[in-house]
């Protein structure tokens, strides 16, 4: 129940929320690699799309390019945790660069099926966001068979080459209940098609958007800590507006404007996947600085998954 009696403002913290096992390793490998080769460390695209994680690992040595052909000849390049197409993989190993790979393992699960239904001449359906940077990486695994559905709509019409031989896979960080109502359509236009032995969609997507759901209830406010590419950062602003309550993405506490929280008693909090839990710390501090505040988090079972850091810099 939301305490009251006081007139205090009320926060209420989404739980689990904030970093999960694969950006917690990407920042880790960019981390050692500095420590193990030193300045500079190269790494493609963000390492995770994070712009204070980004800043910080640069303001230690890190180079973030677009494109491998920026990186000098015999350098170390990391790639980030959203994972890279063979072609890039390719291109790294033409240029002679010590490649460390901070590709989330549950991006390369997904990876790893494509191939294998890709391998059998099936056409992939990839449920996913075309332009975000894992969908790129893993339709590179077989650019001829797969195709990416973005939507029921799109679901609904898109033609295989033969109806009898196809499979599905996603993007990990989809919205659990669109991406289910995207895999239904297809289910049932394609009685045969193959699925994912489990889901696609990762532990920390599912559970983070489960936690929003768990606290929007009776939320004036919700605020999710990601920066605006962070694909599962934006899916809890919507998990939160689906349950009804407004809900904005801030980079951090600079980015709040005060103007929202007129009227506003309670307040959710989350953060990202790839957003650090020091900016919840400093947002929640702030809202402290605005007046009396109260601040609650449902108790849930800690997300114990750890991963393995490539051989590379373990
Ligand atoms: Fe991996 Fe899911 Fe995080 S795919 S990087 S554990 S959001």
């Amino acid at each position: 129940a939301w305490a009251d009696a006081t007139g205090a403002r009320e926060v209420r913290l989404a739980n689990p929320r904030s970093f999960c096992a694969g950006v917690e390793r990407a920042i880790d490998v960019v981390d050692r690699a500095l420590g193990k080769f030193g300045a500079p460390v190269y790494v493609r695209r963000q390492i995770v799309h994070n712009t204070h994680v980004v800043r910080d690992l640069e303001d230690r040595g890190a180079v973030f390019v677009e494109e491998v052909d920026e990186v000098p000849l015999g350098s170390v390049l990391v790639f980030a945790a959203h994972g890279v197409s063979p072609a890039v993989r390719a291109e790294a190993e033409a240029r002679g660069l010590r490649v460390v790979d901070a590709t989330c393992p549950l991006v390369t699960k997904v990876h790893t099926e494509v191939r294998r239904h890709s391998a059998r001449e099936a056409t992939v359906f990839l449920i996913g966001h075309a332009d975000h940077e894992e969908v790129e990486g893993t339709l590179g695994e077989a650019p001829a068979d797969v195709v990416v559905v973005e939507d029921v709509a799109a679901a609904a019409r898109v033609v295989p080459r033969d109806a009898g031989n196809v499979a599905y896979a996603m993007q990990t960080t989809l919205a659990v209940d669109e991406a289910t109502a995207i895999a239904d359509v297809l289910r049932e236009r394609f009685p045969a098609i193959a699925a994912p032995k489990s889901d696609d969609i990762c532990y920390a997507t599912t559970n983070r958007q489960r936690a929003v759901r768990e606290i929007a209830e009776g939320c004036d406010l919700l605020l999710v800590v990601g920066s605006t590419n962070s694909s599962n950062s934006l899916r809890l602003v919507e998990v939160a507006q689906r349950e009804g309550v407004p809900a904005r993405l801030v980079d951090s506490a600079a980015d709040v404007d005060l103007r929202l929280l007129a009227g506003v008693r309670r307040i959710g909090v989350t953060a990202g996947a790839s957003a650090p839990p020091t900016l919840v710390d400093e947002l929640v501090d702030c809202l402290g600085g605005l007046g009396p505040l109260t601040v609650a988090e449902p108790a849930t079972d800690p997300e114990v998954l750890r991963f393995t850091l490539p051989k590379e810099v373990s």
